[in-house]
């Protein structure tokens, strides 16, 4: 699938993204605080040729050397094409590109019986994010998995 990447993450088009994926992202007052962090937090998109922005990240910028993806999502319609590497990808170079050393991500843990969060730990091994700890962060019913990438 053909597509281009921009340094940009639009609140509408967060909203937009995350109403595809109730699965994952199902709870209206994360997503309020997921689409304002697009106003404040380096964001980056994939649009394919038609115009239609189908995926969005967002970067927590923690440290000069240690970055967190706030945020990744991929319009349900375009799962399984190769957006999400794509959008890992384009975080990686620019991390790379500006001296970062570490990235950092937190989903949910294996601990939890969901199948759709399952799957987003799949993708972030795949991808070569290493398990580092698995923590209470979101409260005992949540168990946060903290996944960590050197790069
Ligand atoms: C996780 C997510 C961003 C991956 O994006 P994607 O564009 O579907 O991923 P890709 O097409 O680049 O796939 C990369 C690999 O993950 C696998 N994969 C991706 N989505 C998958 C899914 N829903 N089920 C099973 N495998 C999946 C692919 O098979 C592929 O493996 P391969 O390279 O061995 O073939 C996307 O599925 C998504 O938006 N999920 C819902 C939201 C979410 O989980 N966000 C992160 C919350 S912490």
């Amino acid at each position: 699938m053909q597509f281009t990447l921009t340094n940009h993450a639009c609140p509408d088009t967060v909203a937009r993204i995350l109403e595809t994926v109730p699965g994952w992202f199902g709870r209206p007052e994360s997503n309020r605080e997921y689409i304002d962090a697009a106003n404040t937090l380096r964001g980056i998109s994939v649009i394919t040729t038609h115009g239609i922005t189908v995926g969005v990240l967002l970067i927590e910028e923690h440290f000069p050397h240690s970055w967190e993806v706030h945020l990744m999502a991929v319009d349900a319609a375009f799962h399984g094409r190769g957006i999400g590497t794509a959008l890992m990808k384009a975080t990686e170079d620019l991390a790379r590109e500006l001296g970062v050393k570490l990235l950092q991500v937190k989903t949910l843990g294996a601990s939890h019986p969901d199948t759709y969060y399952a799957k987003t730990r799949r993708f972030y091994e795949g991808y070569g994010f290493i398990p580092l700890e698995e923590h209470d962060l979101w409260g005992e019913d949540t168990p946060c998995l903290v996944l960590v990438k050197p790069l």
